[in-house]
């Protein structure tokens, strides 16, 4: 592992401001001794400002699961980076495949939000990852390359290490059904495979197993090569679990 691992917890559409807060003071004190992972959380967008508030001078990080990439204007229901800034957020997930799926987002707009959320400082964690039907007709390796060529299409190659890439096979995700370790690590390494195509950066580059993380599988995932992280969803929901799955990232 060339760097310091990212575990982030993706909260989804889940929790209102005071069940955020249970759960971060639940989690808090469980993660606060774990020097050498980087942890962060991703509530919701009404949470964000309290969770943001509770986390402050911890070793939690905020980060936001959306982001359009316009300063502001006539985008109803959208928020913007400068928003997400203005309230202390420090980084924000970029096409996760639901919102692929449910909300139409498309590699070519996931090309226009990278270097907006580069240049205004976040930490982006950019997700690809394929379908069941995918795999099975053995298009895992195009998917991905298509996917992230894409999305990196207006990074300069000096960036690419401030992004974090989030491989998440979309049938792992939300069913219990984790990667094996081989299918994680042979695809985690292929995509840093791609970015080394363009950069010199991708040896630096993070990138993440997500798809049924639980405290039971998180440290043999994050003890694979070329594995830097996870991006937990269910689990995260949990404090104990949550925070066992930091602690895997450092054994
Ligand atoms: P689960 O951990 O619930 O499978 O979700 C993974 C995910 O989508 C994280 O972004």
């Amino acid at each position: 592992m060339p760097c310091v691992p990212l575990v982030a917890g993706n909260w989804k559409m889940n929790k209102t401001v005071a069940e955020a807060e249970q759960l971060i003071q639940a989690l808090l004190p469980r993660v606060a001794s774990l020097d050498g992972v980087e942890i962060a959380i991703c509530p919701p967008f009404t949470a964000l400002r309290a969770m943001i508030d509770s986390a402050f001078g911890s070793r939690v990080a905020v980060f936001a699961q959306n982001m359009h990439e316009a300063d502001h204007g006539a985008f109803t229901g959208e928020i913007s980076v400068p928003m997400l800034r203005d309230v202390g957020v420090s980084g924000v997930i970029i096409g996760h495949s639901e919102r692929r799926a449910y909300f139409g987002e498309t590699d070519e707009r996931l090309a226009s939000k990278l270097p907006v959320a580069l240049d205004a400082g976040l930490q982006p964690i950019l997700c690809v990852g394929e379908s069941e039907s995918q795999r099975l007709a053995g298009e895992t390796e195009s998917l991905l390359r298509r996917q992230l060529e894409a999305a990196f299409a207006n990074v300069e190659p000096e960036r690419y290490a401030d992004v974090a890439i989030a491989y998440e096979p979309i049938w792992a995700i939300g069913t219990g059904r984790v990667a094996t370790l081989e299918q994680a690590q042979e695809a985690c390494a292929f995509a840093r495979s791609v970015l080394a195509e363009s950069s010199e950066e991708a040896e630096r580059t993070r990138i993440l197993y997500g798809g049924s993380v639980t405290a039971e599988n998180a440290a043999e995932l994050l003890a694979l090569p070329d594995v830097d992280g996870a991006l937990v969803g269910g689990a995260s929901l949990s404090a104990e679990s949550f925070a066992a799955i930091c602690a895997g990232a450092l054994l």
